[in-house]
């Protein structure tokens, strides 16, 4: 994957713009129709990005850990149905995510496995993955395991992505978020963030491209982006 910049994430949202707004608008009325029934967690510069990038990529295998109730997983799997190839591995704990992705989403291009992803690592298919979405325990020790265990694993320079990591200009300490932003700085690998409190002229000039395009209009009002987007080594 090319260093994420504004201005390529710009050039994503004029290349894709018509098809974001279309899952924009099935997004919004999801949330709308599903109410406190659904709970949302990827506010919608991230979840935006990983769509286009994950279009721009053209994955044959993502890995998601964490579902909670599937709102990444639908922005997931709408990419992969939007370029008409690929299949999501999905894992979490608990499994709400199954009632709630819709069937002509998921059919064919799905596999969901229920549990502690630590002790279902056979499921993951490493050898193959091209794109890794993390976004499940936050605690030091998780992040400590999948750098130890599936970083190492999945094919050199797969894109990932973790969430959670910038809700203030720094991650909180002993959190999933000081340990990967770490692990990165010694690796001396760079990474993009939307984050409004760490990046806020990013956040700036990705409202303005929205704004242009006529892409303004929330999906959701939360407006954190705490993910952060690497190239593994
Ligand atoms: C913040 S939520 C995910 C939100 C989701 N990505 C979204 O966009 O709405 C975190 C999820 O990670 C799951 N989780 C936590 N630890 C996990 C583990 N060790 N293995 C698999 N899933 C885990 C939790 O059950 C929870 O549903």
């Amino acid at each position: 994957m090319e260093a994420i910049s504004v201005d390529h994430v710009r050039t994503l949202y004029r290349k894709y713009e018509s098809d974001l707004r279309a899952v924009r608008d099935a997004q919004r009325r999801f949330l709308r129709e599903r109410g406190k029934a659904m709970k949302a967690q990827l506010d919608d510069f991230e979840a935006e990005l990983t769509y286009l990038l994950l279009r721009d990529l053209r994955p044959e295998v993502v890995v998601e850990i964490g579902t909670f109730y599937g709102w990444s997983t639908q922005w997931i799997l709408s990419a992969l149905r939007d370029n008409g190839t690929g299949h999501l591995h999905s894992f979490d704990i608990v499994d709400n995510v199954v009632r709630n992705v819709p069937p002509e989403l998921s059919r064919g291009r799905w596999t969901f496995t229920k549990g502690d992803v630590r002790e279902h690592v056979d499921k993951v298919p490493t050898a193959t993955t091209d794109y890794l979405f993390i976004d499940a325990d936050h605690g030091a020790r998780f992040a400590h395991w999948y750098i130890e265990n599936l970083f190492p694993a999945v094919p050199p320079r797969t894109p990932t992505s973790v969430h959670d990591v910038f809700h203030g200009r720094r991650p909180k300490p002993f959190s999933e978020g000081s340990v990967i932003v770490k692990w990165l700085a010694d690796n001396a690998l760079a990474y993009f963030t939307p984050s409004t409190a760490k990046a806020p002229e990013v956040a700036r000039q990705l409202a303005a491209v929205k704004s242009e395009l006529g892409l303004d209009e929330p999906v959701r009002t939360s407006d954190h982006n705490p993910m952060i987007f690497f190239t593994l080594p």
